[in-house]
C-alpha cells in the first residue's frame, strides 16, 4: 500500500524533527494519520453556518440531536452532551482535565515534556492501538512474566509480534539484571511493556528499582537503541507500602531521552472505579518533543482510533469529565484506596504464615497478591477444589494463585485463607 501524502506529510516531520521516533513506529503507524481534511475537517469548517448539512447525525427542526426520551430521562445530562459523537481526539474538556490529573498525581513530571492525553474506548483499546502505532510482524515485545494473559491476544494474535519473557522476580525485588540481559539481546528497536502495579503479582517497583529501572532503560538508548516502554498504569494509583516509588514510571521516562518514547496507558477503569465507561488515554513523553511532534504523535493516535471504533463513547467521556470536575471524588478515591490497603494488609499478613505448600509472592500494590505453590502441587487441582467444595473461587495461573483482595471483604480474608491452605494440602497428598 503506498503511503498517503497525508501520512507523508508527517512523516516528514518526524524526519526533520524527531528521526527516532520515525523510525520507531510500525508500518501502519507510518501510514496512518487523521483525516483533517475529509468528511470530519469539512464537518468542523461547517460549524456554526446557519445552515449545515454536513453533520452525520440527525438533529431536530431546533438544532438538537434527536433522541430516544427513554435514554435521557435516565441520564441527569443535557442530550448534547450523550448523544453526538464526541470528537476522535476525545473531549477536548475530558483531555485538559487528565493532563491536569497527570501532573497532580505526578509531580515530578516535566508537563511540556508529555502531549494531551487522545481518548480511547478503554485501557485494552489503548494497548491495541500502542500495538498498531509500535508493533510489526515479527516484532519481540519484552515483558515481565507473569503479566496480564490479555497481552498475547492484543499483540501476539493481533499484531503477529512474540512476546519475548523474563522473570518479573530476583530474590524477593524486581528482576534489575534480567531487564539489562534481555535489553542487551534486542539491540536496536526495543519494545518494553510493563505493568505497574503488575496484574497478577501485586507488585510495583520500589523507590530505588524504580531509579535502577531508568538507569538501565538510559543505557540502553545511550547504546543507540531506540526504547519504546509501553507503560500499562491500569492500577496506577493503588500503592499499599511506604517503600513503592508511588509515580508512574512515566514520570522518569518522559524527559529522559530521544531515543526512549515512554507511552502511558490508562484509564478510569480502575483509578476511578469505572470498569465499564470504557474510556482510556494514550499520553506520550520523550525528551526533544516539539510543538510538531506533539501535534503528529496526536494526530496518528487519532488516526488509529479512527480507524478502529471512529471515536470513544461521548456519554462516558462525559461523565468522567462530570466525576473529575466533582470535589467528591477525591474523597470517594481516598475511602476506596484506604479500603483496598486495609484488605491488602490483612490478607498479606495471613498469608506471610508459613506454608510448605505455597509461598508469597512480592506484593505491595493494586487489586491482587499471588502465591506460589510448592513443586508437583497442581494448581488447577486446588483451584477446582475451592471451587467445588469450598465455595471459593480464585484464578489460577501456571504454579500461581492470584487472589483479587479488591474484591473479598476484610471479614471473609481468613476464611478464604485456611480454605487455600486446606485445599493446598490435600492437593499435595496427590503430589507428583
Ligand atoms: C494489567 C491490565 N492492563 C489493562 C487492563 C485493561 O483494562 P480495561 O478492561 O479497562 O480495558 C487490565 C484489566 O483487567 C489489566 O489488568
Amino acid at each position: 500500500m503506498p503511503i498517503s501524502p497525508y501520512a507523508s506529510t508527517l512523516n516528514d516531520i518526524l524526519n526533520a524533527e524527531h528521526p527516532s521516533l520515525l523510525a520507531a513506529l510500525s508500518k501502519r503507524g507510518k501510514s496512518i494519520y487523521f483525516p483533517h481534511a475529509g468528511i470530519l475537517g469539512q464537518t468542523a469548517e461547517a460549524k456554526g453556518k446557519s445552515i449545515n448539512a454536513t453533520i452525520g447525525i440527525a438533529v431536530g427542526d431546533d438544532g438538537a440531536p434527536l433522541h430516544l426520551s427513554s435514554i435521557a430521562n435516565t441520564i441527569a445530562l443535557p442530550p448534547a452532551s450523550i448523544f453526538p459523537y464526541a470528537p476522535g481526539f476525545g473531549l477536548a474538556a475530558l483531555r485538559s482535565a487528565w493532563f491536569a490529573e497527570l501532573v497532580r498525581k505526578n509531580p515530578s513530571l516535566f508537563a511540556s515534556s508529555f502531549t494531551l492525553p487522545v481518548v480511547t474506548g478503554g485501557l485494552t483499546h489503548s494497548l491495541s492501538i500502542a500495538g498498531y502505532l509500535f508493533t510489526d510482524e515479527g516484532d519481540d515485545i519484552i515483558v515481565p512474566e507473569p503479566h496480564w494473559d490479555n497481552y498475547g491476544l492484543l499483540y501476539e494474535q493481533t499484531y503477529g509480534a512474540t512476546l519475548s519473557t523474563f522473570p518479573l522476580f530476583a530474590k524477593d525485588g524486581f528482576n534489575l539484571d534480567g531487564l539489562r540481559e534481555h535489553l542487551r539481546s534486542h539491540s536496536g528497536k526495543q519494545i518494553l511493556l510493563l505493568n505497574f502495579p503488575n496484574n497478577p503479582t501485586g507488585y510495583s517497583p520500589l523507590r530505588f528499582e524504580a531509579d535502577d529501572i531508568v538507569m538501565i532503560l538510559r543505557e540502553s538508548a545511550e547504546a543507540g537503541n531506540t526504547v519504546i516502554v509501553l507503560l500499562d498504569d491500569a492500577y496506577f494509583g493503588l500503592v499499599h507500602d511506604e517503600d513503592v516509588y508511588p509515580e508512574s514510571l512515566f514520570s522518569l521516562l518522559a524527559n529522559l531521552h530521544e531515543r526512549i518514547i515512554a507511552v502511558k496507558i490508562d484509564g478510569c477503569s480502575k483509578e476511578d472505579y469505572a470498569w465499564g465507561l470504557r474510556v482510556g488515554f494514550l499520553t506520550y513523553g520523550m525528551k526533544g518533543l516539539t510543538k510538531d511532534v506533539v501535534r503528529v504523535l496526536e494526530d496518528k493516535t487519532a488516526g488509529a482510533v479512527r480507524a478502529t471504533v471512529s471515536n470513544a463513547c461521548h456519554l462516558s467521556q462525559s461523565l468522567l469529565l462530570a466525576s473529575l470536575r466533582d470535589p467528591s471524588s477525591a474523597r470517594d478515591r481516598t475511602h476506596h484506596a484506604d479500603l483496598l490497603r486495609r484488605r491488602y494488609k490483612k490478607l498479606k499478613s495471613l498469608l506471610e504464615e508459613s506454608s510448605p505448600n505455597f509461598r508469597l509472592l512480592p506484593c505491595n500494590s493494586g487489586y491482587f497478591l499471588c502465591v506460589e505453590l510448592a513443586d508437583g502441587i497442581d494448581v488447577d487441582r486446588v483451584r477446582r477444589l475451592l471451587l467445588d467444595e469450598y465455595g471459593t473461587g480464585v484464578i489460577a495461573l501456571g504454579s500461581l494463585i492470584r487472589i483479587a483482595f479488591s474484591s473479598v471483604p476484610e471479614s471473609n480474608m481468613e476464611q478464604l485463607v485456611r480454605n487455600i491452605r486446606e485445599a493446598c494440602s490435600r492437593a499435595s497428598s496427590f503430589a507428583s
